[in-house]
């Protein structure tokens, strides 16, 4: 009904600010709730293997409270902030059984944070993220505009996941469900991190990224039109490759080049552990 509503608003000519904005605010209530999310598995039959699909409208619509926003002044405590009018930060309530451990998080309104999940300070979801349920999302992590995340996924510190509001066709990042991120890393440009994958310390992914799969000896692109997808159970480390062409062939200068090093066993299970005492 929601998207019926939007298709509506965007017809009209003569869109007022006060309807864009109550239809705005009824977007960020779906949001949160999670009966409209940005992207969605369109796959069939249980077992398979998700096809993530974007809702480009969903984009589009929230790309209308910026557009509608006017710049504020926004007063939390002793802090003063400036942002459009139309975007407003989470609070949470203890039914919600969210963590968030205090000390310089936010939340954005429109993000989905489902219960179970811990937030350690500071991190920051942005609008249109998606969060699942038992994930825990670290340190100075960022969880980017739009991007999923699955259940009981560790991002650990210091770690990103891009945001993409804009072109509204591109997909964003997805981390599927029981996938470990180490510290440091960098997931953008609608990489895909397929379950229960280990992203070592440090991994940087886009979508130009060659990962190469010592397992299989070959490496993996992003498919014409496609995003770069990283295999179910991979253990993806920081490498090197060497160049190929140019004048650094000889100098012997290497390109970065993640690698597969094995696909997930005990061995990486217990490496990854995390302590239940904790959550
Ligand atoms: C990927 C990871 C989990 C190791 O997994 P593992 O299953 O224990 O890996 P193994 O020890 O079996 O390693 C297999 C091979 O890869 C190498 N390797 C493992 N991790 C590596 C890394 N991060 N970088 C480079 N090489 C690595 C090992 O040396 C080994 O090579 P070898 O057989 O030639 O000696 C670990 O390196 C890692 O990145 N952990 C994340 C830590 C982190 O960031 N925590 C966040 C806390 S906030």
């Amino acid at each position: 009904m929601i998207k019926q509503k939007f298709e509506t608003i965007r017809a009209k000519s003569d869109l007022s600010r006060e309807e864009a904005i109550s239809f705005f605010n009824e977007l960020l209530t779906a949001l949160e709730n999670g009966t409209v999310s940005v992207v969605e598995n369109s796959s069939s039959g249980s077992g398979s293997s998700c096809e993530w699909k974007v809702n480009t409208w969903v984009k589009e619509a929230i790309l209308l409270g910026f557009k509608f926003g006017n710049l504020a002044e926004i007063n939390l405590g002793a802090w003063k902030f400036f942002d459009k009018d139309t975007l407003s930060y989470r609070s949470f309530t203890i039914e919600d059984k969210v963590r968030l451990v205090p000390g310089g998080s936010l939340v954005r309104r429109g993000a989905f944070v489902a219960s179970g999940t811990i937030i350690m300070p500071p991190a920051y979801i942005n609008i249109g993220a998606y969060v699942d349920q038992g994930s825990m999302i670290d340190s100075h992590a960022l969880v980017g505009s739009c991007a999923r995340i699955g259940k009981n996924v560790h991002l650990s510190a210091a770690s990103q996941i891009g945001g993409v509001l804009e072109p509204v066709g591109a997909m964003p990042v997805i981390v599927e469900d029981n996938v470990f991120i180490g510290g440091n890393c960098g997931i953008y440009e609608g990489t895909i991190i397929r379950k229960h994958a280990v992203i070592g310390t440090g991994v940087i992914l886009n979508a130009s990224t060659p990962v190469f799969d010592n397992v299989n000896g070959n490496y993996i692109r992003k498919e014409e039109g496609k995003t770069l997808v990283i295999p179910e159970n991979a253990v993806v480390v920081a490498g090197s490759r060497p160049l190929r062409s140019g004048k650094g062939v000889e100098e012997g200068v290497h390109l970065y080049c993640p690698v597969i090093i094995k696909y997930r066993d005990d061995k990486t299970g217990k490496a990854i552990t995390l302590e239940d005492l904790l959550r």
